[in-house]
């Protein structure tokens, strides 16, 4: 299937590992010019070569941290001047601790607002003049299954999440008619190094590593965690030109958790007359 995304120029936040990379290998093999940026030069640097096996046009790699108001409006500019047009932005980049609402003092709930929501508008609103002389193009922020569903270990990450949603929602009317759609990528555990490194860490000295991460997908329908590749895929449909009628949704890739439900032991022990 031809996504049409041959040709466009598509910048990703965070693109130096995990789902940003993902995403920014399968754009690039679609065969989109494809920026990355990311902080650590050296992972930058490495994703730059993996991207150009693979990449049938441009690949532009930029040292930037994208809480950096200045830094990440200036690399936005940097693309579309350097690249000659900009067409898919995919913002993703770290995300904050966990922990339940009341274990973080406000001064955190500041940091993780700096860390999530703040960067996904510096780069929207840097990127849309540039999306409207295209008259085309596709705003993706990267989330969380948090975006949609509460989970209460994950409250800082709930509170930021849902605020990306609706700024991503309130933009996706405003830019519409403009030819610019725009979408909230919503992932739950995908086995990224940032999940390797947890999974590691849950295992301890002499644990096992992939028993964490086959309990991380345990309660979903499929019994699994996702690969990045599967949460590139969607990304990579909804940032072509086949999506074109899909705007201000949030799409789980989610394993299908959201409609698994807990299960709670007296209703897993309940016969059908239980509550009869
Ligand atoms: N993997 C999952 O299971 C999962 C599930 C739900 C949500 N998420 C969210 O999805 C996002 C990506 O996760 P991942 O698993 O792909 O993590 P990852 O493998 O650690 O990749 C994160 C990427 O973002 C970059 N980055 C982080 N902070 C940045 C900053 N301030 N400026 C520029 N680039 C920055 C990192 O590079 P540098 O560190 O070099 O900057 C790296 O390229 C995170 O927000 C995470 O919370 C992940």
């Amino acid at each position: 299937m031809d996504l049409g995304l041959n040709g466009r120029v598509a910048l990703v936040a965070g693109g130096s590992s995990g789902l940003g990379l993902a995403a920014a290998m399968e754009l690039a093999r679609e065969g989109a010019h494809v920026a990355i940026g990311a902080r650590d030069p050296g992972r930058l640097a490495e994703a730059g070569r993996r991207l150009k096996e693979v990449a049938r046009g441009h690949v532009h790699t930029t040292v930037v941290d994208i809480t950096d108001e200045a830094a990440a409006r200036r690399w936005v500019g940097d693309v579309a001047a350097d690249l000659g047009a900009l067409h898919v932005v995919l913002v993703n980049g770290g995300g904050p601790p966990i922990g339940t609402a009341s274990r973080f003092e406000p001064s955190e709930y500041r940091q993780a607002v700096d860390r999530v929501l703040l960067p996904a508008v510096t780069l929207a609103l840097a990127a849309l003049p540039h999306l409207r002389a295209a008259r085309w193009g596709r705003l993706l922020f990267v989330t969380s299954e948090t975006a949609s569903v509460p989970v209460a270990q994950l409250a800082l990450s709930g509170v930021t999440r849902a605020a990306v949603v609706r700024f991503a929602q309130s933009l996706a009317t405003e830019v519409g008619r403009d030819g610019i759609t725009v979408n909230v990528l919503a992932p739950a555990a995908t086995r990224t190094p940032m999940v390797e490194r947890a999974a590691a860490k849950l295992a301890g000295d002499g644990g096992d590593p992939e028993a964490e991460l086959r309990a991380m997908g345990r309660h979903n329908a499929l019994g699994r965690i996702a690969t990045p590749e599967e949460f590139a895929a969607v990304a990579a449909f909804l940032a072509g030109e086949r999506a074109s009628f899909v705007t201000g949704v949030i799409h789980l890739i989610d394993g299908g958790a959201s409609v698994t439900g807990a299960e709670p032991d007296h209703l897993t022990s309940a016969t059908k007359d239980t509550y009869t």
